[in-house]
């Protein structure tokens, strides 16, 4: 039997993995530091006010719709009002997550052998994604100031020299991760406006990830979203209920195309049957979403309060040892500097002899010395894991 060459995939599971398992199997509790699925972090959900929509009358029609229900469009619209931004509904596409998204994005733009450009570090899903559409991956550098301290802004900017330098004859995009994971930095507005002009000079789409926008770090201040503004280049904003409403069950995200009219219409004529082909988001979601979306503080300000209160227990544990953290902007992740070995042995698999699970920054495609942790952990866990930590 012959498989395709895109799913021989790497599988075998790494030494973290295997001690992990081996770890669970006997028995031994593991505090996660890198719990990051909000359904399974201690936050309240209301079972009644979030279930009852799914029962609407409207969930049993069937109108098959390639960019999805116009009714949950316009709620997505709505969504971006509250971000100043004036998104018509017929440039909105529903997907049944950010991943599909993504993968319908890089099947308008890219032939076989195309390549995309994406941050490093950055999130590691994309070259699963990238693969499977027979996409080749290429990388442009995020520098870190090195004088920044954990509360510094723009610590983190883009390497446009290098990133410039990467784009070859078969590039066709650039993915922005606002704010990034994990290292939590948002396109700062210089950053956006160099962006837009590079990619409409060089006849490239901007692609830009937007899940974590609602989520600063900084009580002050309202992150901008790129789906508004006359920038030059085609652009693509990708959102959904995975970060937004806390809701990654749900499987609904969406896709807004904004830019030159010339550009957009296509993309959306051609886009429009990529999704007709699969009509792939289910009617009582897109029925329930509006209520969804309109309930969404409840969820974010728990979020926002577990964020911002697991980086000050972090900050104050992390004080006069051999570990600090990179600045965070935004998000529900923090990268920490740590020893490369302790007692011989990587940090990560350290920290797990101690019963404290964390990622190696090697998976985001940071440099060694790096771990990275989840500010959604839960507080208990987060405070013990902690205080574990082979940092003293
Ligand atoms: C930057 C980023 N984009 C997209 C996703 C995936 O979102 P979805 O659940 O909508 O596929 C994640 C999930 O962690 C993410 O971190």
């Amino acid at each position: 039997m012959k498989f395709s060459a895109r799913t021989n995939w790497e599988l075998e599971e790494n030494t973290l993995a295997t001690r992990l398992r081996e770890r669970r199997a006997r028995g031994e509790e593991v505090l996660d530091l890198t719990a990051s699925n909000p359904t399974a972090c201690d936050l309240v959900y209301d079972r009644e006010a979030l279930l009852s929509p799914l029962a609407a009358p409207a969930a049993l029609d069937y109108e098959p719709q390639p960019f999805g229900l116009e009714s949950a469009r316009s709620a997505v619209a709505e969504y971006y009002r509250d971000h100043e931004a004036d998104v018509p509904v017929q440039r909105i596409c529903l997907t049944t997550s950010t991943s599909e998204a993504y993968s319908f994005l890089f099947r308008l733009l890219c032939d076989p052998g195309d390549e995309v450009l994406v941050a490093r570090p950055s999130y590691p899903l994309f070259e699963f994604i990238a693969r499977l559409d027979s996409v080749i991956l290429r990388e442009y550098p995020l520098l870190y100031d090195p004088g920044a301290s954990a509360s510094s802004p723009h610590a983190w900017t883009i390497d446009f020299e290098e990133l410039r330098e990467a784009i070859t004859e078969r590039t066709r995009a650039i993915v922005v991760v606002h704010p990034n994971n994990p290292t939590g930095n948002y396109a700062s507005d210089a950053e956006r406006n160099a962006l837009e002009r590079l990619c409409a000079e060089r006849h490239l789409a901007l692609i830009v990830d937007e899940v974590f926008l609602d989520y600063p770090a900084a009580a002050e201040g309202k992150p901008r979203t790129f789906a508004t503004g006359d920038g030059p280049a085609l652009c693509f904003v990708l959102s959904g209920l995975s970060k937004v409403c806390a809701l990654p069950q749900m499987k609904l995200s969406w896709i807004v195309t904004r830019g030159p009219k010339d550009l957009v219409e296509p993309a959306l004529a051609r886009l429009e049957v990529a999704a007709d082909t699969f009509l792939s988001v289910n009617t009582p979601t897109q029925v329930a979403l509006r209520s969804w979306l309109q309930r969404r503080a409840t969820m974010q300000e728990q979020i926002l309060k577990r964020v911002r209160t697991n980086l000050a227990t972090l900050d104050a544990r992390l004080r006069g040892t051999k570990a600090d953290r990179l600045a965070v902007e935004g998000g529900w992740t923090a990268v920490l500097r740590v020893p490369r070995e302790v007692a011989g042995q990587s940090f990560a698999e350290a920290a797990l002899d101690r019963g404290v699970l964390v990622q190696p920054g090697e998976f985001y495609g940071l440099p060694e010395g790096r771990a990275v942790v989840s500010l959604l952990s839960r507080t208990e866990i987060w405070e013990r894991g902690l205080a574990l930590l082979p940092i003293d």
